[in-house]
């Protein structure tokens, strides 16, 4: 049989129309991630047939009763709330999920792992290591399924760098190095917003963005040894809202950069930043390794930069971008024939079917996707870079 390209599977329905499952979910916040988890859980029997479970959105947690219920109706929740604590009670809930700002990722997780509710959170998972460390703990003493949405190891070239990685296609690696760089914030007068208040958010682009850099990092290299950092804030004071004249400070780092040291020898650089001009939402890596480089931007999402010291003649060498959209591509097969791409949203589908699979089917959410530990020792990370930061830039050494 020739090799399945996707063209003849679209509509074949794999496995049975009979009885699956249905899993209670209990979404807390409905803003941007709250809108994107919605998404996946109403994609993903679409989209992976048969699912393990088909998600039944329950109930969504706001602030503001009519803008909660206007998020319910519009997402196809049955129900809605202002008060978090009711999804952690209702017994037609058994998996929580957190898409609330920083500050409101520890508590009511913890809350629902001791409700016996499997659990995702949003990443930074804790605003420090410490408060990261006490939701681990929380999820493991309770036994839970826990999931921290490290959404990117679920891009399908992200996972494929992973297992070329793996495979040794590119030999020892030598080099890492990241950069998540977007411009959101660069007017003086854009306001002060969670994500720049510390008590709130934990830390700016460090847990922000450098959060998924350094998953991304410690998914494909291994775990790192040492760092050393700088964060830096360029606007101190902005409005706290528009027309009142009041300033509010900014006590979160605007950007930072980083040295790192893996176990495995390898180094690389960690940078982000909210002040890269023109880049929007430029997450992108090289990995240079003894037989050949990878490299990606998530902005070109479903290609690989993919070059291998000896492929083909050599008068015809040179970075290859391949299209990671063959039904043998990571993901690819539940999706549609190759070259018809996929984009961000669909890394949630991704990550959510991987998490309703570990629960069903009592399966590990890791290596492939994100736990708490995880969380937490990305929290670790990120707080030794503060920390060198704070020290002119000293090396800290990585204890978990
Ligand atoms: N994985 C990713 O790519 C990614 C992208 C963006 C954000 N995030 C993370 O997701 C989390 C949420 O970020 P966001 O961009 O969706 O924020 P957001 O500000 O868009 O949404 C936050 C939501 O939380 C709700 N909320 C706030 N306080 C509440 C309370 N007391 N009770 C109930 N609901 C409350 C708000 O109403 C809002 O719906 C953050 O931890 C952020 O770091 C992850």
């Amino acid at each position: 049989m020739s090799e399945q390209v996707g063209f003849v599977t679209m509509g074949d329905a794999k496995g049975p129309s009979g009885d699956i499952p249905s899993i209670g979910v209990g979404v807390l916040g409905y803003a941007f991630m709250g809108k994107a988890h919605a998404n996946a859980y109403k994609k993903l029997p679409y989209i992976f047939w048969p699912p393990a479970a088909i998600p039944r959105l329950v109930s969504v947690a706001g602030r503001s009763e009519q803008a909660v219920a206007v998020a319910a109706q519009r997402y196809g929740f049955e129900r809605h709330t202002t008060n978090w604590r009711d999804l952690l009670a209702d017994p037609e809930i058994q998996l929580f999920d957190n898409g609330g700002p920083n500050n409101l990722h520890a508590e009511p997780c913890i809350a629902a792992a001791e409700a016996g509710k499997h659990v995702l959170c949003e990443k930074p998972l804790g605003r420090t290591a410490a408060e990261a460390k006490h939701m681990w703990d929380a999820v493991k003493k309770a036994g839970v399924k826990h999931a921290c949405a490290f959404n990117y190891r679920f891009v399908p070239a992200i996972r494929q760098a992973r297992q070329l990685i793996e495979q040794g296609a590119l030999g020892r690696i030598y080099h890492f190095r990241a950069r998540y760089l977007q411009e959101w914030i660069m007017d003086p007068n854009f306001p002060m917003v969670w994500r720049l208040d510390k008590s709130t958010a934990g830390s700016g682009a460090l847990g922000d963005l450098g959060a998924h850099i350094i998953d991304i990092a410690r998914f494909l290299v291994g775990e790192p040894r040492a760092v050393n950092g700088l964060t830096t804030t360029f606007i101190k004071e902005r409005p706290l809202d528009v027309g009142s004249g009041r300033k509010g400070t900014v006590d979160v780092d605007d950007a930072f950069v980083s040295l790192v040291e893996f176990e495995n020898g390898a180094i690389g650089t960690l940078e982000a930043s909210r002040f890269a001009a023109g880049r929007k939402n430029f997450n992108s890596f090289e990995i240079n390794g003894a037989k050949g480089s990878i490299s990606f931007n998530l902005e070109r999402l479903n290609e690989l930069e993919v070059y291998l010291n000896d492929a083909g003649p050599r008068e015809a060498r040179g970075f290859a971008n391949v299209s990671v959209t063959e039904s043998f591509h990571p993901f690819y097969a539940n999706w549609w024939p190759q070259g018809h791409i996929i984009g961000w949203e669909h890394t949630f589908v991704h990550e959510i079917n991987h998490l309703i699979e570990a629960i069903v089917h009592d399966t590990t959410i890791e290596p492939y996707g994100a736990t708490f530990e995880d969380g937490y020792r990305c929290a670790v990370i990120c707080d030794a870079i503060v920390q060198s930061s704070a020290n002119g830039g000293a090396r800290v050494p990585i204890r978990y």
